[in-house]
């Protein structure tokens, strides 16, 4: 088990789009088992492959209290969206900075788990909005990205500072 090195926003390596599992390897189920390790330490509640620069379709999400309930997500795929929730999200990519944002309420996902089996979720409030959230960091998107141009600049800064102040 390792702890992996969470790459910060505005890192341009954020913005890839991340390719599809080919197959369930042991290389794959430890590279799980260090996301989600690293997820817990930060302390979050998902994190996409992407955030670790392994630019795969990957994710771990636990958003329960007791942090015993992890999922982990291959090639996850949203089926279907219904409904609005407003939400104010942070995201270890992004630290210190949360914010609104609209996402659908409820999702129906479809995505291969770590035996390689193919499996189906329904997903409401912050369950689905932690779904959505993490397969946006696959296809390259930050949830500040959902916010104005302003705030996107105000934010983009703020972290620029504050990466050049810890080197
Ligand atoms: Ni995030």
């Amino acid at each position: 088990m390792a702890l992996l090195p969470i790459l910060h926003y505005p890192d341009p390596r954020l913005h890839t789009v991340a390719k599809p599992v080919a197959e369930v390897t042991p290389e794959l189920r430890q590279l799980a088992a260090d996301m989600a390790e690293t997820m817990y330490a930060a302390p979050g509640i998902g994190l996409a492959a992407t955030q670790v620069d392994r630019h795969i379709r990957l994710l771990v999400i636990d958003i329960s209290e007791e942090k015993n309930r992890l999922h982990t997500f291959i090639n996850p795929r949203i089926l279907l969206k219904e409904g609005e929730i407003v939400h104010e999200e942070g995201c270890l990519s992004v630290p210190g900075i949360y914010d609104k944002v609209t996402r659908a309420e409820h999702i129906r996902v479809q995505a291969t788990d770590l035996a390689g089996e193919t499996f189906e979720l329904e997903a409401n409030g912050l369950m689905a909005i932690c779904i959505q959230h993490e397969i946006d960091h696959l296809n390259g998107k930050v949830f500040v990205e959902y916010l104005s141009r302003l705030k996107q600049t105000r934010i983009k800064s703020k972290l620029s500072k504050q990466a050049r102040e810890a080197m």
